[in-house]
């Protein structure tokens, strides 16, 4: 019988320090591009995916995040008494139903595959998505949908996958790869943040994954990797050397690090761009600046 994956881990418990000082009391997934959280665009991708149930791996400093998922029936109130409709449903679609969230603790930031070990009783024995809110993904159809396509098919661990430079493979988890089939590749390896001259291929792993509960058993062994820390990457490739199939996926779609502060301001700068509210005004102003820099030289 082919399985359906309708939880999803969004693990947020990291201290985010490249945006220091703002994160001392912002966590990094509230940030905003234009006027919606990162955390916003990865529950809509989760939803548009068939995400059921959405676990967030959560730490201490981000109560904002929990907030902001709750009903806010005095603002709902007044946008009502004033009318403004068109605000109140932009509210509205952010709520979300009792019981479909939850929250676990990641009490200290021991890394990645340690934030989603957390959540591991809550997932229990089935196939799971990870989205990490950072990386924002611009698609025509969200890339994790594109993935769970790819899963029902497979019923295997998938991982999404992008080509990066040479001098960017250090920075990311990187394919062994076994088969190319185009949009999917087979691995027979997958190294973490590899030394110079040490990566594999040019295809890394990025903030998107279906795993099965195989991966989850694997980090119980809590073995810290690249860095220090414990890492997802290791526990899917064990899950791969236990005899289990873990597939790169070449998505559709541009992805922007808003882990980083050039990437989250490229992704302002896109998103900005796709609304019409916001398109002419904010052209008009690059276009002067660009003439003036250009002048300047
Ligand atoms: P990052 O490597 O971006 O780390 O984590 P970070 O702490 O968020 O940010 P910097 O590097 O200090 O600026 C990638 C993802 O893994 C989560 C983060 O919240 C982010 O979504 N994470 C990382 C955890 O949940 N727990 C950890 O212990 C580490």
């Amino acid at each position: 019988m082919r399985t359906k994956v309708t939880k999803a881990i969004f693990p947020v418990a990291g201290l985010g320090t490249r945006f220091l000082p703002a994160t001392k009391s912002v966590p990094k997934e509230i940030m905003t591009l234009v006027d919606r959280p990162l955390v916003q665009y990865a529950i809509d991708e989760a939803r548009a995916a068939g995400i059921k149930e959405f676990i967030f791996v959560t730490s201490r400093g981000k109560g904002a995040l929990e907030d902001y998922f709750d009903n806010a029936p005095q603002l709902e109130a007044e946008l009502r008494k004033k009318g403004k409709t068109e605000l109140l449903e932009i509210l509205k679609s952010t709520n979300m139903d009792s019981g479909e969230i939850a929250y676990m603790r990641q009490h200290k930031p021991l890394g990645l595959g340690h934030a989603v070990w957390c959540a591991r009783r809550l997932i229990a024995n089935e196939p799971f998505a990870v989205i990490l809110p950072d990386d924002v993904i611009a698609a025509e159809k969200p890339c994790l949908a594109q993935m769970v396509e790819a899963f029902e098919e497979t019923q295997s661990n998938i991982v999404a996958a992008m080509e990066v430079p040479d001098h960017m493979t250090g920075a990311y988890g990187i394919l062994d790869v076994k088969d190319d089939m185009g949009t999917i590749v087979s691995t027979k390896g997958m190294i973490e943040k590899p030394g110079p001259g040490l990566a594999p291929s040019n295809l890394a792993v990025i903030g998107r994954y279906i795993l099965t509960p195989t991966v989850l058993q694997k980090l119980n062994r809590k073995e810290a990797g690249a860095g220090g820390e414990i890492q997802l990457t290791d526990a899917i490739d064990a899950a791969r050397e236990s005899g289990e199939e873990v597939y790169g996926y070449r998505f559709q779609g541009q992805r922007f690090d808003c882990g980083s502060k050039a990437g989250f301001l490229q992704a302002t700068v896109a998103f900005a761009l796709a609304r019409a509210d916001l398109r002419d005004d904010l052209w008009n102003y690059i276009s002067d600046v660009v003439h003036s820099e250009k002048a300047a030289q």
